[in-house]
This record gives structure tokens, C-alpha cells and sequence, in this order.
């Protein structure tokens, strides 16, 4: 008889790691939405310096980071929640928010990791499915909101669908939403988002909604996704007290701490690494579109593409690991038939377009008729 584990680990899902991290060098790697830019030197140097003091446990209040942000967004110290990564923190918010009896609302498919939550402390989750453009269909989402509710995940830009929708709709959203559930604004992305404008367009939302958090992550533009660090911008200081709470007190290391402190200071570079994922994300979906794909309007370093109306994505992803190219297919991600593709160098782009077209000379794979 093995041992016997909580209840609990027969129910959260393995989360669907991308595969062929060992393919080595050469290989597109377009199936994480991390960045193709490499960390800059003086960032580097900076996580260097801090390894030289690890014999100390890092500082468990963060002040160095904690100020940077608040310097940056205005948002003060005491209403930022830190995590080893956002993912961190979305699941410290379902073990501080939720409960057996407790209810959580999302629209889906959105970011794997929300499956967690439900799966781990015995909530209900409500799906809401996206609208026929693949958006959040937040109307839907707030007529799930019950006394039995604690939190909404809102994520914008969605992943993996690409889309995001404007602040005005996340407004009137969010005035429908009564105080006492928390809703947690998933922007891990906002930096690519045309619609949603910058990164300091949702941020006047914290003074109006005690309820709302803002997350945000080091590990997409600012290129420090193998650092994890994460962070969320809170309307009241109650979330981040909790999130602590559930937590282990030294969650977030000191050179991942350091090397995210100089990588703000570095804005120039996060504008380089935004042009240049939004000119990728136009010619990709152009070149897709010509072929005759649809594509869902990205407003991310990603694009969401269906390439099988049939639901059958597995052979294409195969097909395009074996041409060297590492995308995500959407059967593992909620989307059966599409392909969620990072946006890579300009030559690994256009190698996934080459392989595409290798594996697909006609096009999108047709549903059967029946
Ligand atoms: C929407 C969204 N939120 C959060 C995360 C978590 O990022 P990290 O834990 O690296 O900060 C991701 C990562 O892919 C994401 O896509």
C-alpha cells in the first residue's frame, strides 16, 4: 500500500508543461509566451551581486522591490503583493479566498493555472465559455456572481486567445460586482495591449474598487520568467495580508529580487521588446489569414489560431515539433483545433510559417460533415 494523499490530489490537474524543453538548440521556442530577448547585462549583474549574500535569507518584506513598483505605478508600498511569480499569487489568493461551499467564476478557456483553484480547496468553479470572437464575455461572467462567490478572474489580454478587451468594459464590469467578491484582473500581458492602452491605463481602477487586484508578472516582457517574480497591485492592503499569510514568509529570492528591481529601470528595453512583439503578431496573422486561418485579433506576444475545425490539433503540434518548432496546441489549453504561437525572432516566426505551410499546403483542416 503506497501512501495515502489528501483527497485533493486525485482532483487538481497536472499542469500541461510544454514539452521539448530538451529538443536544444535551434528549436523554436514559441510554446511558453516568454520573450526570444535575453536578460540585459546590467540585470544579470545585478542577480550576480545578490548571489554573492546568500548565505542570509533574503529580506521577507521586499522593500527594495515593494518601492521600485510603487515608484513606478503609485501604487503604495503596503498594497503590493509579491510572488515567485504570478502564479504564486493566483494560487495564494484560492487558498486565502476559497473554501468548500465557496464559489469561483472565470470565463475559459483562460490561463490553465485557474483550474487549480477549485481542484485544491473544494470550490465550485464556474466556467463562462468565451464569445465567438474568443473574448471574456464579462456580462455572462457577472450574471454567474453569487452570495457564494469570493473571486473573478478577469484575464486581459486572455491567454490563449490573445484577446483583450477595453477598460471601459472592465469598468462596467467591475460595477456590477459586489464588494465583497475579489477580482483578480489577470494582466501578464497588458504590456502588448493596444486596447487596453499601457500599463498604467487599469491602474486608477485600484482607487475605485477595494476589491479589485491587478496582477503582473516579470516573466513576459521583462524576460525573468526562469527568475519567477510576480506581483499584484491590490485596491486594499487586506489581499496582500492574506496572501502573506498562506504563505511561506521567504517566497521570493534575493537575486530574483534584485534582478527584477534593475529590469524596471530599463523601460527602453520593455519598448523594444513590445515593437517588435507587435509587428510579429501583425505579419504572423496576416501571412495565417492569407492562407485562409482564422486568427483571433491578438493584443499579446501570442497569437491564438484555429488550424483544425475538426478539434484535432495533436498531429499538427507533432508536426511542427519534429520541423523544430515547439508551439501550444489548444487541446491541452481549453481550445480544441487551434495552436497558441509565441511570438519568437523574426526567423523562428517565419520558421513556423515555412513548417506550417509544409504540414498544411491547403490550409485549415475542414470539419467532417456528417
Ligand atoms: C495569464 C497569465 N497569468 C499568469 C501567468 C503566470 O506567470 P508567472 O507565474 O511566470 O508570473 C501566466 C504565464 O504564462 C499567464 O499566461
Amino acid at each position: 500500500m503506497g501512501i495515502e494523499f489528501a483527497e485533493k490530489i486525485r482532483r487538481i490537474p497536472v499542469y500541461p508543461v510544454a514539452a521539448g524543453y530538451d529538443l536544444g538548440v535551434g528549436t523554436a521556442m514559441l510554446a511558453s509566451n516568454e520573450t526570444a530577448f535575453t536578460p540585459l547585462e546590467p540585470v544579470v549583474e545585478a542577480a550576480k551581486h545578490a548571489l554573492l549574500g546568500s548565505n542570509r535569507y533574503p529580506d521577507p518584506s521586499y522593500a527594495p522591490l515593494r518601492e521600485a513598483l510603487c515608484d513606478r505605478y503609485r501604487v503604495p508600498a503596503e498594497r503590493i503583493a509579491l510572488g515567485a511569480g504570478s502564479c504564486d499569487l493566483i494560487l495564494a489568493a484560492g487558498d486565502a479566498l476559497l473554501e468548500p461551499g465557496a464559489e469561483v467564476v472565470y470565463g475559459w478557456p483562460a490561463f490553465s493555472v485557474y483550474l487549480h483553484l477549485a481542484a485544491a480547496s473544494g470550490a465550485r468553479a464556474i466556467e463562462v465559455p468565451l464569445n465567438g470572437d474568443a473574448e471574456h464575455d464579462l456580462e455572462a461572467i457577472a450574471a454567474e456572481i453569487t452570495v457564494a462567490t469570493r473571486l473573478v478572474l478577469v484575464c486581459n489580454p486572455n491567454n490563449p486567445t490573445s484577446t483583450a478587451l477595453p477598460l471601459e468594459s472592465i469598468t462596467a464590469f467591475l460595477e456590477k460586482v459586489p464588494p465583497h467578491v475579489c477580482v483578480m484582473l489577470d494582466e501578464a500581458y497588458v504590456e502588448f495591449s493596444l486596447t487596453v492602452g499601457d500599463p498604467y491605463a487599469s491602474l486608477p481602477l485600484l482607487d475605485s474598487y477595494p476589491n479589485l487586484v491587478i496582477l503582473r508578472t516579470f516573466s513576459k516582457v521583462y524576460g525573468l520568467a526562469a527568475l519567477r517574480v510576480g506581483y499584484g497591485l491590490c485596491g486594499s492592503e487586506s489581499f496582500r495580508t492574506a496572501v502573506d499569510q498562506v504563505r511561506q514568509p521567504f517566497y521570493l529570492t534575493a537575486a530574483a529580487q534584485s534582478a527584477a528591481v534593475e529590469a524596471l529601470s530599463h523601460q527602453d528595453e520593455v519598448e523594444r521588446r513590445v515593437v517588435a512583439a507587435v509587428a510579429a503578431r501583425a505579419t504572423v496573422t496576416e501571412a495565417l489569414r492569407g492562407r485562409g486561418f482564422w486568427v483571433a485579433e491578438s493584443d499579446a506576444n501570442f497569437v491564438w489560431v484555429q488550424v483544425a475545425q475538426d478539434g484535432n490539433d495533436a498531429p499538427i503540434v507533432s508536426g511542427l515539433r519534429d520541423r523544430g518548432v515547439l508551439v501550444r496546441g489548444g487541446g491541452a489549453l481549453g481550445g480544441p483545433g487551434h495552436l497558441r504561437v509565441t511570438m519568437g525572432t523574426p526567423a523562428e516566426n517565419q520558421k513556423f510559417l515555412d513548417a506550417l505551410a509544409e504540414l498544411l499546403p491547403t490550409g485549415p483542416v475542414a470539419s467532417e460533415q456528417p
